[in-house]
């Protein structure tokens, strides 16, 4: 806490001082590049994502990483956000803080977090003007063709494993929280009667928190992950 402290002293010390120039922004630029890599962004003490851990800013993504949200690599250039349902950067912000940060009251405009978030995003946005990016929701879960076990566990550990920790054990995990793969799927039959356990699974992955599923996990668009992919990943948690 102490260095989210100091960020934040350093940074009303900058305004105050009504410095104005070029060091003023910069400074609130790495206190929110600083608050873009810290889970205590969020005030909820059960909250372990920041939004590097959803979130590259590399115009690609690295190799062996696969997210639910996009690279924000230009994000600020972008004339609309969340596959244009929202028109305000600080909105779209918001809808990843509230809903998977559990932050429990939104960023408002004139918190310096804001600013100083908002100063960070505008730094790894380079060009004048950026296209949108599609995202793109499955709105009616079908099963899907099974795939390769080696790229189920290749996707495994891009997508799945900082979260979730090592399969059966969830050695590495970041939050307790996170159910232990694929072993959740053994309460499904009591839980879920009748539905194949892949298809709650499949659900899960696709909707995250929404369409009354709950919980704080991301939704996968078919951007962010292929039902190609989706498929290789059952047959790796034999499913
Ligand atoms: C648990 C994962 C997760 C966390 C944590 C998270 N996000 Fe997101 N974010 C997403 C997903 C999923 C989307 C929707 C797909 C997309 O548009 O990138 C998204 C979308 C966005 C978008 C819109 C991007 C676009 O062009 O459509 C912005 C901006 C954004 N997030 C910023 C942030 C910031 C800043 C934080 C930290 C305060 C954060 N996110 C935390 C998952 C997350
Ligand atoms: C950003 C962190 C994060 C990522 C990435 C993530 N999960 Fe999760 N997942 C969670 C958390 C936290 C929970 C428990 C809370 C909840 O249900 O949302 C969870 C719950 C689940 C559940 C149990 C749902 C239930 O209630 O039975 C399944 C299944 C699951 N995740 C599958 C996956 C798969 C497959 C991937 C990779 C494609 C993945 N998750 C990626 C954080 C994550």
């Amino acid at each position: 806490m102490r260095g989210l402290r100091g960020g934040v002293a350093a940074l009303l010390m900058g305004v105050l001082a009504g410095c104005g120039g070029e060091a003023e922004p910069r400074a609130a630029a790495d206190f929110g590049e600083a608050l873009f890599q810290d889970a205590r962004l969020s005030e909820s003490t059960f909250n372990r994502f920041s939004c590097a851990t959803c979130h590259v800013t590399t115009p690609e993504a690295p190799a062996g990483r696969i997210d639910s949200g996009h690279s924000l690599y230009n994000v600020a250039a972008r004339p609309g956000w969340w596959g244009g349902y929202e028109t305000h950067l600080l909105d779209a912000v918001n809808f990843c803080y509230v809903n998977f940060m559990r932050g429990v009251t939104k960023l408002e405009a004139e918190d310096p977090r804001s600013r100083a978030l908002y100063e960070y995003l505008s730094r790894i946005s380079p060009d004048a003007q950026a296209p949108p990016l599609p995202f793109t929701v499955v709105k009616d879960i079908q099963d899907v063709p099974r795939g390769d076990i080696a790229r189920g566990e290749a996707v495994y550990r891009a997508a799945c494993q900082n979260c979730h920790g090592a399969t059966h054990t969830g050695e590495g995990r970041l939050t307790e929280l996170a159910s232990l793969l694929p072993e959740v799927t053994q309460d499904y039959d009591r839980l879920f009667p009748g539905i194949p356990h892949a298809q709650v699974v499949i659900e899960k992955v696709r909707h995250g928190q929404f369409f009354g599923v709950g919980g704080n996990m991301p939704p996968y668009g078919t951007e962010a992950l292929s039902d190609a992919d989706l498929g290789a990943l059952l047959t790796y948690l034999g499913l």
